[in-house]
């Protein structure tokens, strides 16, 4: 097992290893005195690790309630929030008592957000079961909630108490969502080490997790600790976001958030090749690597089309955006651009 400490506006372990989830309980009661929890989950993943949670977390000493809801990020949402809030409520749970979100990102961000908001904040741990959310969203303490108008319009940094991330339950991931995480994993690579974009070349990740989501884990660490509050260095996890969240929007979120920054990745890269940021061997090795994990490269909308979605996207602000420029394999700017600018980098990007 591999622990990983995280120093924010509150301090946490991170936990990565096999045989984990059994243990949870005694872990989470190691930081949150035994109270009642409430496992907050989604359908599927319930149905599989709900069991083995709560018998965990039963047999040291916390007392459970459960709440699952349909699987899928049209979950993430008001409504889906204020009935858990509701049915806190129903059940009288105080301030001392803690939320426990078992699942992806969807069920992470969610239930992240009710621990932020229930009664002013209560305790809560993450145990991500998805590759993108032991990798990315169970870390950092970003939790949101989506509005009709966009996603993660309603949220909040709020840090969790632990996150606990047992490997195996990998081992059901569709692969669909196993290749969704192996593009957030290219992305870590892409900005920050090419060590790990060289180990991603010679061995599959579903060969290494337990080396691979700690070295990715520590990664996002550096970044929360510099940069807890997103306004520095931590927008450099948005490499390959802007055009891919564009590709989402567009898509109807029919083309999934870790295959859609794949395409974000290659289409900046393409760009920054054709600017001069980078030399094209970089597009080239990322072009294979991408390949290798099955994640397409090719945007199927028009650059017009793609800007249009870009302007809404929350991570602008007034007439500029911060775009994320590769200038080698483990290495990225932040470069302001103005937003009108974005369209030209869009057509450098290959994109007609
Ligand atoms: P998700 O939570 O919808 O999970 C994907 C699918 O995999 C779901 O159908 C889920 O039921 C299923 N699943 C999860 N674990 C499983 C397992 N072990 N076995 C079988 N099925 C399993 O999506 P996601 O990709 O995990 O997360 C995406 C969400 O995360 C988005 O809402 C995105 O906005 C958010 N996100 C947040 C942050 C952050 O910093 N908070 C970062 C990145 C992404
Ligand atoms: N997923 C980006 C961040 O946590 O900042």
């Amino acid at each position: 097992m591999q622990s990983v400490s995280v120093h924010a506006s509150r301090n946490y372990e991170v936990l990565i290893g096999e045989g984990l989830l059994p243990k949870a309980g005694e872990k989470l009661a190691e930081v949150i005195p035994p109270c009642r929890a409430v496992i907050v989950s989604d359908d599927n993943v319930f149905a599989l690790y709900g069991k083995t949670l709560r018998e965990s977390l039963q047999s040291a000493g916390f007392d459970t309630m459960e709440f699952v809801f349909p699987h899928g990020e049209s979950s993430k949402n008001l409504s889906v929030y204020g009935e858990l809030l509701e049915t806190m409520c129903a059940a009288r749970i105080a301030r001392s008592d803690c939320i426990v979100a078992l699942g992806g990102g969807v069920v992470g961000d969610l239930a992240g957000f009710a621990a932020a908001t229930y009664q002013r904040g209560i305790a809560f741990a993450q145990i991500p079961t998805s590759l993108l959310a032991a990798v990315d969203s169970s870390v950092g303490g970003k939790t949101a909630v989506d509005l009709p108008s966009g996603k993660n319009q309603a949220g909040c940094f709020y840090q969790p108490s632990l996150v606990l991330c047992d490997t195996d339950t990998f081992q059901t991931l569709p692969e669909d969502e196993y290749r969704n995480g192996c593009a957030e994993i290219i992305k870590y690579a892409m900005i920050g080490s090419e060590e790990l974009f060289t180990s991603l070349e010679k061995k599959p990740v579903k060969e290494q997790y337990e080396a691979v989501v700690s070295r990715c884990v520590c990664m996002k660490r550096d970044f929360v600790e510099q940069d807890e509050f997103d306004r520095g260095c931590r927008m450099l996890l948005n490499f390959g976001h802007t055009f891919g969240h564009a590709v989402e929007s567009c898509s109807q979120f029919s083309i999934a958030h870790g295959q859609a920054v794949a395409m974000g990745m290659a289409a900046i890269t393409k760009a920054a090749v054709t600017r001069g940021f980078c030399a094209a061997d970089t597009l080239h090795k990322l072009m294979e690597l991408l390949e290798k994990y099955n994640l397409a490269a090719e945007i199927p909308f028009s650059a017009q089309e793609l800007f249009l979605a870009a302007g809404s996207d929350k991570k602008s602000s007034g007439g500029s955006l911060n775009l994320i420029v590769p200038q080698k394999i483990g290495c990225c700017t932040i470069e302001k651009i103005k937003k009108d600018a974005l369209l030209g980098w869009l057509q450098d990007g290959g994109i007609a």
